[in-house]
């Protein structure tokens, strides 16, 4: 197929998995210093999902691609493309994308790789596996966001420990069906900010080997800049459009923190219903979060053919992006 020519490309189906484990603000407050009326009113959360013992960020990988195939209809032998988004992979090397390949029993032809843009993950690998199914170059492509955030939380710090859950959520993109397809995407990441958001242990730096392995964040300003450029990439993608933010029926945010959504609503003059959350029920699972709300809104019937729909996120880096989606 050559290069040039470029085909219309849709989420064909979705699928989710998250360990059975909840915890609740309560069950922290027995950890660390904390209370549920100090998380639910400056986060949203109530509970999230921590992994049991034996559960990895494969295994949840696994559940959320096996319930996506079977959304999709589609055999996973038709898979030639499979890209895991996460920040806490099972190990450095090989990427998670090859345990799950080998899990799912996929050809040896299938291009398997991980990619790490933090929350913001899911995001880059719907942008990267559109641009390389619309080249012609792969046909089918199983895209997740996957992640064992309790591996990187200090469980002896409140300001994080409180924040974050495990889970994952996956899609499968292939040729749309008429009428449906991305429509556009968006990427960006901010010089300069790796320092408010970042696990400065276990990697390869000469400062890593004494630092700390736990998830450092400078809350306040992470979030001022969620919001400005979650504002900023939605009118991005709909103003060359001739767009506007009414026009989209329902925006899957980034689940970090409810106040964070509902500051995007705000801004675009939105309101709080058009945006999906269930950041109450799961916490921050990082790439997985999006991927995660998209399979619950389809399941409760909130994604209708037709309807333009937008996803957004943010996340360490600092980076963003998002993706205007026609159901
Ligand atoms: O995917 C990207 C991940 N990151 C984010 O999305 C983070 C974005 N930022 C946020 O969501 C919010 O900034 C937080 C939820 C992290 C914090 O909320 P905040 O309203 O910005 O609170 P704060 O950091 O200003 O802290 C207020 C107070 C502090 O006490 P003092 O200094 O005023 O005495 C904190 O020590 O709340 C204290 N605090 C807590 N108290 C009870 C911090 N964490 C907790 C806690 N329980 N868990």
């Amino acid at each position: 197929m050559p290069l040039s020519q470029t085909h219309a490309i849709a989420i064909l189906g979705t699928g989710s998995h998250v360990p059975e484990r909840i915890v609740t603000n309560d069950d922290l407050a027995k950890l660390v210093n904390t209370s549920d009326e100090w998380i639910h009113t400056r986060t949203g959360i109530r509970e999230r999902r921590l992994a049991g013992p034996g559960e990895t960020t494969t295994s949840l990988a696994l559940g959320a691609a096996r319930a996506a195939l079977a959304d999709a209809q589609l055999e996973a032998s038709a898979i030639d493309l499979l890209i895991v988004a996460t920040c806490t992979p099972d190990l450095p090397m090989p990427a998670t994308a090859c345990l799950v390949q080998t899990a799912l029993g996929l050809p040896a032809t299938t291009a398997c790789f991980d990619l790490n843009a933090a929350c913001t993950g899911f995001v880059y690998a719907l942008d990267t596996a559109w641009a390389l199914l619309a080249s012609g170059r792969y046909r089918h492509a199983l895209i997740i966001g996957a992640e064992k955030m309790s591996s990187a939380i200090d469980w002896s710090d409140r300001t994080t420990c409180v924040l974050f859950g495990d889970g994952a959520g996956a899609a499968v993109l292939g040729p749309a069906p008429s009428g449906s397809g991305i429509v556009a995407t968006k990427l960006g990441a901010i010089p300069g900010t790796s320092d408010l958001l970042l696990i400065p242990g276990g990697g390869s730096s000469p400062l890593a080997p004494g630092a700390p392995r736990h998830i450092q964040m400078k809350g306040k300003e992470v979030f001022k800049f969620a919001v400005r450029a979650m504002d900023e990439v939605c009118r991005d993608l709909l103003t060359p459009l001739g767009l506007a933010p009414q026009d989209v029926a329902l925006v899957v945010p980034h689940q970090a923190n409810l106040r964070i959504i509902h500051a995007i609503a705000e801004y675009l003059e939105l309101p709080h219903d058009r945006f999906f959350a269930n950041v109450d029920r799961y916490g921050n699972t990082s790439a997985a979060s999006i991927p995660l709300a998209l399979d619950e809104a389809r399941r409760a019937g909130r994604l209708k053919r037709g309807d333009l729909i937008l996803l957004v996120a943010f996340g360490a880096g600092l980076t963003c992006g998002g993706a205007l989606v026609r159901w």
